[in-house]
């Protein structure tokens, strides 16, 4: 089985197979990193290049010990401390780089189709690690991996999704992945963070309400207020929004059901969750960083059998 695609720009271009099957082989890497010796020769001889033009934390790491786990040779580069303060231009640097016989770009860019615009250009495999507002394609696949892992499907499974989610490129990639897999979505959170036509355009519900989101959902997946992002101010204050929007410990005992709480990280403790539901029993947060290894092998597993 191969994918669809030469690169993994999006959420939004994969077929139904090409996410089963990412999502089963990263199963397998997931055997693979349970045992003592976690590393395998599936990509020796091939090098990357993680370009990260905007701050990471999880993905960045996630990927290069993902890379170092299928025996990549692996490159780093961030923006401080390179010639993009000198005024280098995005295509000039991958050239560069790419001249130095690398086969595939990890690029995480605070521009919105940046990956794009570099897969029109360059003959590397382009993996998007977040370009902007637009898609976060591993994040998702790692959030999918995870609720599969907890419930055993993704068809028919309701999830939420509360938050920032005009800005989040984590809602997006959910979205479209959900709604192929057969997941069904709402989006929850204050009307001027929520695209005015997101029911009609991707096919999910909306609902303003927390309470009765969470009431509906197995599984809430909470997002960061993405600031940076903003230019104007879309709500009062973060203590406000805490209150309206923000997950609590209280609110999650008054369901009727015990659902799962998932994040992307970085969390902001007591804005969109509260601390102690952040470490409950309830919240997969660590597990879906753990699972974040597996899924990115698979990735780059998958797109090196493309280009080699
Ligand atoms: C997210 C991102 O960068 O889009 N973080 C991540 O990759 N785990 C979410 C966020 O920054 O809020």
């Amino acid at each position: 089985m191969q994918l669809s695609t030469r690169h993994l720009l999006g959420i939004k271009n994969l077929t139904k197979e090409d996410i089963s099957l990412i999502l089963s082989t990263a199963e397998q890497f997931k055997e693979v990193l349970q045992r003592p010796v976690k590393k395998v020769p599936s990509l020796r001889d091939v090098t990357i290049v993680n370009l990260f033009y905007e701050s990471s934390t999880r993905t960045r790491f996630s990927f290069e010990l993902a890379e170092k786990r299928l025996s990549a040779d692996v490159i780093n580069f961030s923006t401080s401390g390179s010639s993009v303060s000198k005024g280098e231009t995005l295509l000039d640097t991958v050239n560069n780089i790419l001249s130095m016989k690398v086969n595939m770009v990890v690029l995480r860019h605070s521009a919105s189709g940046a990956p794009h615009f570099l897969a029109n250009h360059i003959p590397a495999a382009i993996i998007n690690a977040g370009d902007g507002i637009n898609e976060h394609p591993t994040q998702a696949l790692l959030d999918a991996f995870t609720i599969k892992e907890k419930l055993g499907n993704l068809n028919g499974v309701k999830v939420a999704i509360i938050g920032d989610i005009m800005h989040s490129r984590v809602s997006m990639s959910n979205i479209y992945l959900l709604t192929k897999m057969g997941a069904k979505v709402t989006v929850c959170g204050p009307p001027t963070l929520i695209p005015k036509y997101i029911r009609e355009a991707f096919g999910v519900e909306v609902n303003y309400n927390l309470k009765e989101t969470l009431d509906w959902c197995d599984v809430a997946n909470v997002l960061r207020i993405q600031l940076e992002r903003q230019d104007q101010v879309l709500f009062s204050s973060l203590r406000e929004y805490n209150l309206a929007y923000g997950v609590s410990k209280n609110l999650l005992d008054s369901l009727k059901k015990e659902i799962i709480v998932m994040h992307p990280g970085p969390v902001n403790r007591g804005v969109e969750l509260d601390s102690d539901v952040m470490d409950s029993k309830q919240s997969v947060i660590l597990q879906q960083v753990e699972n974040g290894v597996a899924v990115r092998m698979a990735v780059l597993y998958l797109l090196s059998n493309r280009t080699n």
